[in-house]
């Protein structure tokens, strides 16, 4: 099995970049075959906790192939821009939209969520699903995120998390270090794309101080919410009034 050594700030987001521009075209079915479909429903319930009405324009920042974007489209009336630095999931994602009709509502932006180009509080919510913790820098990215974030707007993360009971805990490491690299290189072609995966999870923040994280960027109100023990978290947080 290849062994990969993380990087952070600047190399991360290039490798990163590479990664996700090589594995494009089989993103979409790796996701839901090595999660069973659960993504698609995580997804879901994190946009039930999403206040958007048709006055609001939310970012998706690190769409990717625009799952949540297209999810955020079908159960609000807001408008979305989701942002990338991948041009070739953004490529996927553009298909999508153009197959069900959603140019009037979705439009795509390359751009890299630790200097994003757009101006000042415009957004009424972001949304992020899955890209956070592949940030080179997490804290200037949740910084800029609070920058282009209207007063009171709301952030909404969706991450994986290592879950904290012990026999969840062996099966998750099991299932994420032997299977999925395996399955994901088989299909991906890529040699180290679904090893980096565990590799990156285990070195995002606990929920606790990840929380802190965003508190530190000047967000109030944080909650989370545990999925399947933990596997995955929503994180809900609004940006403090000035
Ligand atoms: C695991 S995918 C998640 C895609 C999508 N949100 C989903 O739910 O399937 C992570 C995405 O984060 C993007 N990404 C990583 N670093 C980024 C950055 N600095 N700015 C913007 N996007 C970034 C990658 O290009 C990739 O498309």
């Amino acid at each position: 099995m290849t062994s990969i050594k993380l990087t952070h700030g600047e190399q991360r987001k290039s490798y990163v970049r590479k990664m996700f521009n090589s594995i494009a075209r089989r993103y979409d079915l790796l996701n839901h075959l090595l999660s069973f479909g659960i993504d698609y429903l995580w997804r879901r319930k994190a946009i039930q906790q999403l206040n958007a009405g048709p006055d609001h324009l939310i970012l998706d920042l690190a769409t990717g192939t625009g799952d949540l974007a297209i999810e955020t489209i079908n159960k609000t009336e807001a408008r979305v821009i989701g942002a990338d630095i991948s041009i070739n999931m953004l490529k996927t994602g553009q298909t999508k939209s153009r197959r069900r009709q959603l140019q009037d509502r979705l439009n795509f932006v390359n751009g890299d969520g630790e200097q994003l180009p757009f101006g000042d509080a415009v957004f009424g919510g972001t949304v992020i699903a899955f890209g956070i913790r592949n940030m080179g820098h997490i804290d200037q990215a949740l910084t800029e995120i609070h920058r282009v974030l209207k007063d009171s707007g709301q952030l909404i993360i969706l991450e994986f998390s290592l879950p904290q009971v012990k026999f969840f805990q062996a099966l998750y490491l099991f299932y994420f270090n032997h299977i999925l690299p395996r399955v994901g290189r088989m299909i991906s072609k890529d040699k180290e794309a679904y090893t980096y995966l565990p590799v990156s999870v285990s070195d995002f923040p606990s929920i606790g101080s990840f929380a802190h994280m965003i508190e530190s960027a000047g967000f109030g109100e944080i909650t989370y919410q545990k999925l399947l023990s933990g596997v995955a978290v929503i994180y809900k947080a609004h940006k403090n009034s000035e």
